[in-house]
């Protein structure tokens, strides 16, 4: 059989003599990939190119498993067979680790007994008659496989030799899937991909922005959008009434293992929708998504709707992790019960005591209830309270301030059970909270509650529009999301009277304890838009400076409109089943900030800060 690459391959003349080629994958310089070669394909000649993965030396016989993005094929070189083979065993032999080659040979079945399941080649071998080395290669700095860790710094630093495990190829391929995936998705349902500026104006209320300096402009920036929220607004406007965007972001936050200063969005907007239509969209989505591209099971469906303020009781913060249960319990006035100083005290400042039940834990140990203690105070926790519900009776400090009748109500407010551990915090919400919330991630992890097959999702919904923060020494109020967004239909009187009060149309949507996206249903109405800044402490000109264009296009026939958006990279880890976005990210930045490999931020040339109109102020940079 002919094939593409004999007909095309002038450059080699040995290709005319290959029989196999049925790789789509074919190029001039090979005729098959180290991916596809089976028990189907003995007999044919093959050209392969790749890495040397291994390689065995067994004296008179020579192992090599070539590897490319598609696979490992085990070349065998006996030099006993002809002239030419023992021509290809002596090049082979100076082959080291990560050389580039190109081998042509014969696939013949590997040794009865000798065959490897676990590969799609395993069945056979391809026997070399001839070998070209096409590069040589320094020896890596870490060992190119998935079971070896290196350091991350280091794997970073030379994140094209990172790229070539299996891993790290297999999330690049993940990542490209699923944005098909949407691609497709959001094409079968009428909505348009455009393209907004990355080169545009600074917004206040959010992240720290990224400054371009301009050139022509002396003393001005344009800034590095952290969304593209008011473009996809303003596309509203202008009639476009399903938009979405894969979309690259830029925020100049504090990393974490969930966040990048650059970051890609699926940005969607829509108009004439309420909050069914894009939380339904986004559903039906992600359902295909995660069985399509994980065959992991999803707990809920449809995925359940939790209010903010139920998802704060119950689980301390707003991302709850459902995949297990263990809810957090306010004590309340229970926590009057008896004498215990820590409780009183909580109570009489206004704090309030919650709760924690670890099924099953009483029995754990001095140390462990110590660690336990330690991690809350590493939190901002003043202390825990730990109570053992023992076979013989409850252990803990409450013991002793309470009667055991006391000790019961307690308990039976927690739904404590013998063998239970109870763990207590009495501090400020925020506190309490946050300290609770990440000692039942913990619990949950500890106890295997959480099913490595199974995806938890759950919409929050119904948050503040705002919340009071400190500016500067300054309380003002600030939007929990996002200052465009709207209000639940009935609340705008509540703006003048108790602005924090007011539910915003907000919807966001978590997975396994990840936020991976939020949106709302907008504001639509140039007074109400102003308005709203106007709670945010904006000055009437820097509505006019920051917002004015928004304001004027509102004014002009803006459809009733909402959309959202989800983070890529957080939904990519969450499908991929790791802890970093850095691993679905192809080149991220390191926790630091920097850019290891192209080494990013840099100093730039005197010249081009004179081009910017731009002087620095600090010798030394800020770390
Ligand atoms: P928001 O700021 O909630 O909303 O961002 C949407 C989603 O983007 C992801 N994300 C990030 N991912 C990685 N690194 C980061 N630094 C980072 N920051 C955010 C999260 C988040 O849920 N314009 C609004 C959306 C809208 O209202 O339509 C917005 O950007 O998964
Ligand atoms: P103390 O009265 O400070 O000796 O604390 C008694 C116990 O209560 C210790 O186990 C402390 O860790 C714990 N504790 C103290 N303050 C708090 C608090 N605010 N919340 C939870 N536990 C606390």
């Amino acid at each position: 059989m002919a094939s593409r690459s004999t007909k095309q391959s002038g450059a080699s003349r040995s290709a005319q003599r290959a029989t196999a080629p049925t790789s789509s994958l074919a190029t001039t310089l090979r005729s098959v990939t180290c991916g596809e070669l089976t028990a189907a394909n003995v007999g044919q000649n093959v050209i392969l190119t790749g890495w040397v993965a291994h390689r065995r030396d067994y004296g008179k016989l020579l192992f090599i498993d070539l590897r490319d993005r598609y696979g490992l094929t085990q070349v065998v070189f006996d030099p006993e067979r002809s002239p030419e083979a023992a021509a290809a065993h002596e090049v082979a032999n100076s082959a080291r680790l990560e050389y580039v080659l190109r081998i042509e040979g014969v696939v013949v079945h590997r040794l009865p007994g000798k065959e490897n399941p676990a590969l799609k080649t395993g069945d056979i071998e391809v026997e070399a008659q001839r070998v070209e080395i096409l590069n040589a290669a320094k020896v890596p700095p870490f060992p190119i496989a998935d079971h070896v860790s290196a350091d991350e710094a280091l794997r970073l630093r030379y994140r094209y030799l990172d790229l070539r495990r299996d891993t790290m190829r297999a999330n690049l391929e993940l990542r490209h899937r699923v944005v098909k995936h949407i691609r497709d998705y959001m094409d079968e349902r009428g909505f348009l991909e455009v393209e907004t500026p990355i080169l545009t104006k600074s917004t206040p209320e959010g992240a720290r922005d990224y400054l371009v300096p301009s050139r022509l402009y002396p003393g001005e920036f344009y800034a590095l959008p952290q969304a593209p929220q008011q473009f996809k607004q303003l596309l509203m406007v202008a009639g476009i009434d399903r938009y979405f965007q894969i979309a690259r972001c830029f925020r100049d936050e504090d990393l974490r293992a969930d966040r990048q200063p650059e970051f890609t969005q699926l940005d969607v907007e829509m108009s004439f929708v309420g909050e069914e239509d894009v939380m339904g969209l986004i559903e039906g989505m992600l359902i295909e998504l995660i069985t399509s591209a994980t065959g992991k099971r999803i707990k809920q469906t449809p995925f359940p709707r939790i209010a903010f303020d139920d998802a704060m009781e119950r689980y301390g913060n707003d991302r709850p992790d459902l995949r297990f249960d263990l809810p957090l319990v306010s004590l309340g006035d229970t926590a009057r019960i008896g004498s215990f100083k820590v409780f009183h005290d909580a109570l009489d400042r206004g704090d309030v005591v919650k709760g924690l039940r670890v099924p099953g834990r009483a029995t754990a140990t001095r140390k462990e209830l110590d660690e336990l203690t330690e991690f809350a105070k590493n939190l901002g926790a003043k202390g825990l309270v730990t109570l053992a519900l023992l076979p013989d009776g409850p252990k803990g400090p409450l013991t002793k301030f309470t009667t055991p009748d006391e000790l019961a109500q307690i308990t039976a407010r927690m739904n404590g059970e013998t063998g239970d551990l109870l763990l207590f915090v009495a501090d400020e919400p925020k506190v309490a909270n946050d300290v609770l919330s990440r000692l039942r991630s913990r619990m949950g992890e500890q106890l295997g509650l959480i099913d490595p097959d199974e995806v938890a999702l759950c919409w929050v919904v119904d948050f503040p529009l705002l919340e009071v923060i400190e500016d500067n020494g300054v309380q003002r109020y600030h939007a929990t999301h996002n200052p465009f967004s709207g209000m639940r239909p009935g609340d705008e009187p509540l703006l003048d009277t108790d602005p924090l009060a007011v539910t915003a149309r907000q919807y966001d949507i978590v997975c396994n304890g990840y936020e991976i996206g939020g949106g709302s249903i907008r504001i639509n109405i140039a007074d109400l838009q102003r308005k709203v800044f106007q709670l945010l402490g904006l000055s009437e000109e820097q509505i006019v400076e920051q917002f004015g264009h928004m304001l004027e296009a509102f004014e002009f026939g803006a459809p009733p409109h909402g959309g959202i958006a989800l983070g890529i990279d957080r939904l990519v880890m969450l499908l991929a089943g790791g802890e970093t976005i850095r691993d679905v990210i192809v080149f991220p930045k390191m926790q630091n900030g920097q850019d290891a490999l192209m080494r990013a931020p840099s100093p730039v040339a005197e010249e081009q800060l004179r081009d910017l109109h731009l002087r620095l102020r600090e010798p030394e940079r800020p770390r």
